[in-house]
């Protein structure tokens, strides 16, 4: 049966015609007179219709009351919302459209972060970008002539042996073994190779030896660093690793330099920094973080660097070492363990 609208007993079909209205309404003004036609004390739709109900038996009005009172509510809160819409400022209806409530403080949701030595290698590759420094990466697998040869290692070296470095068996040329690289110096050799000096640029990455305590891991990151000029002595080579230290470590760290031996450099120098040791011991103990020196003659050669025209010097720090005297911890295993609970305190 279809309800067609009267003035005395308005069906649901007239009722919708008004949310309808009221939802084209775009100014107070015309919500008030809407507000009027419906609800006003005489001639209110709404009003009517309420008062009409007297004349209808008890079960019926009984009925049509409970509908009429659910109309009603329907119609007052869309109007209400309207009002609130339309008395608050553009901006803020926006952000209620939104739906993101930028003041409601939630309660803290537990967030990952980087590991410890990509934030470290992070903070390094941007250390070395202020000071003017390429960065490069090398292959984890590289062979005796990259790892060794080319780096001025007499054949019969003891850090080629088998007990040290992990060989890969696979099928190399004649006089030649595939290896996990044992340090980053190959990508010296790859980056002299395929680029023309003045150049300084540093090369981070991943290395293997077979070794493992507290201070040792069978992988571990270094950064290996390039710097070569006509004029670069070791005087340069001296600033710029106390200036990554300090930057890197701490303003404080203490640190000693001694003579070392690398096939690669001459002359060579380690350095040693400060650390509270495994035992955390008052005192402390040394702990070995780079070797350095003047790139040798006979490695400029190798790749194709007049060494008469050009000089610089090269470095090998251990990242890993750094971060556990940066913050304190007393073994580098403590870096990776399947088990990331420690790793949280950071
Ligand atoms: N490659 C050396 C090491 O792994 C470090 C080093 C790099 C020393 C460059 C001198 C110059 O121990």
């Amino acid at each position: 049966m279809s309800n067609p609208p009267s003035s005395t007993s308005p069906a649901a079909g007239e009722w919708s015609l008004y949310a309808k209205k009221i939802k084209k309404v775009s100014t107070l003004k015309e919500l008030e007179k809407i507000e009027q036609e419906l609800f006003g004390r005489k001639n209110g739709a709404m009003t009517i219709a309420m008062k009409k109900l007297k004349d209808l038996s008890p079960d019926l009005r009984k009925q049509k009351a409970q509908e009429l009172n659910k109309i009603k509510q329907e119609l007052i809160e869309q109007l209400e919302q309207l009002k609130n819409e339309l008395e608050t400022p553009s901006g803020a209806i926006l952000a209620k459209s939104d739906s993101i409530d930028v003041t409601l403080d939630l309660p803290q949701k537990e967030r990952g972060h980087l590991h410890l030595i990509p934030e470290f290698i992070r903070h390094v590759e941007e250390v070395f970008g202020r000071m003017g420094f390429d960065v490069a990466r090398g292959p984890e697998i590289e062979d005796e002539k990259m790892n060794f040869d080319l780096l001025n290692f007499p054949k019969e070296h003891a850090a080629r042996d088998a007990q040290d470095i992990f060989y890969i068996n696979r099928k190399a040329p004649a006089d030649n073994k595939f290896l996990l690289r044992a340090h980053t110096s190959p990508v010296q050799i790859r980056y002299m190779k395929t680029h023309k000096p003045p150049f300084r640029a540093i090369f981070p990455g991943k290395v293997y030896r077979k070794d493992a305590d507290a201070t040792h891991s069978p992988m571990f990151h270094q950064f290996e660093g390039l710097m070569i000029g006509k004029d670069i002595t070791l005087a340069n080579m001296k600033a710029v690793m106390i200036e990554t230290m300090k930057e890197l470590i701490s303003q404080d760290a203490e640190f000693r330099f001694r003579t070392g031996y690398f096939p690669f450099v001459e002359p060579g120098l380690e350095v040693d920094v400060k650390w509270e040791g495994e035992k955390k011991t008052k005192e402390g103990t040394w702990l070995e973080i780079v070797g350095c020196g003047m790139v040798h003659p006979n490695v400029l050669k190798n790749c194709n660097i007049d060494p008469d025209k050009w000089q610089g010097f090269a470095f090998g720090f251990g990242a890993d070492r750094m971060v556990m005297i940066k913050h304190q911890i007393p073994s580098i295993k403590e870096l990776f363990p399947g088990d990331v609970r420690f790793l949280r305190q950071f």
